[in-house]
């Protein structure tokens, strides 16, 4: 059985403050045999560890640079994270990909620097809606997915679909359409790595989850959780879609 998980992807929102009275609130609840985690900006994640200290609610960056340290501007470390006990780091989101034109040879540094540091790595793949159109969804998942070939461990990994036509546009891909690139992804794993890992890494979907359209997503064999933006901004919201 794998662990259901659900991760709120914050973006660029959210002062120390809020971030702090979000946290406050979610430790009021227990999710029950299910994974947690809150990714906040980088500015917020030395006080979500703290606040977070012997709760479920793990903490993680949405990005990190693959380096230890040198003349990065603007950059952030993986030996950074790590000294304020950072845990998670998500990489290869589609914003990350298409705003910040990271290509998928540096995505694949990034992850193999993170697993190295001993991170649980939520790693994102998707198709844009062009992409879909032309019917090319299945090759650039799988070019994505190839920036995990070679990792020696895939026990530290989780996989984040989203379509990228479905991130922030209120459109969400059916059950079946999500179920459908799951399980190539769950076949792709098992061609990089092994059955077993195909059976135990967790695959999220992403794409305006509410908790609307949650329960049928989460009715699917291949779907494991949820990594939802908007609705992860109110706690009420993005608890509801934790228990769902
Ligand atoms: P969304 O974002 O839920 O706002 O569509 C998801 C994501 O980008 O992680």
């Amino acid at each position: 059985m794998r662990t259901k998980v659900f991760a709120a992807n914050w973006k660029m929102n959210k002062t120390r403050k809020e971030a702090k009275s979000f946290l406050e609130a979610l430790k009021k609840s227990k999710f029950e045999g299910r994974e947690i985690i809150v990714l906040p900006s980088f500015l917020s994640l030395a006080d979500a560890v703290k606040a977070c200290k012997d709760t479920q609610i793990r903490i993680g960056a949405q990005n990190m640079h693959f380096a230890d340290a040198g003349a990065f501007t603007g950059e952030v470390s993986p030996l950074m994270l790590k000294d304020i006990g950072v845990t998670h780091v998500l990489i290869g989101h589609s914003e990350r990909r298409h705003l910040f034109k990271e290509d998928n040879a540096l995505i694949q540094k990034k992850v193999a620097s993170a697993i190295s540091h001993g991170f649980h790595v939520i790693f994102c793949v998707g198709e844009t809606l062009d992409e879909r159109e032309q019917g090319k969804t299945r090759i650039v998942v799988r070019e994505q997915m190839e920036a995990l070939r070679g990792l020696k461990d895939a026990e530290q990994l989780m996989i984040a679909y989203e379509p990228v036509w479905a991130i922030g546009t209120g459109k969400t891909a059916t059950p079946e359409q999500a179920e459908e690139v799951h399980s190539y992804i769950r076949m792709l794993i098992a061609q990089l790595f092994s059955k077993s890992a195909a059976e135990h890494i967790r695959i999220l979907y992403g794409g305006s989850v509410t908790p609307e359209n949650i329960a049928g997503l989460l009715a699917k064999e291949s779907i494991d959780g949820a990594l939802v933006g908007g609705a992860s901004l109110d706690v009420k919201s993005f608890t509801k879609i934790a228990k769902a």
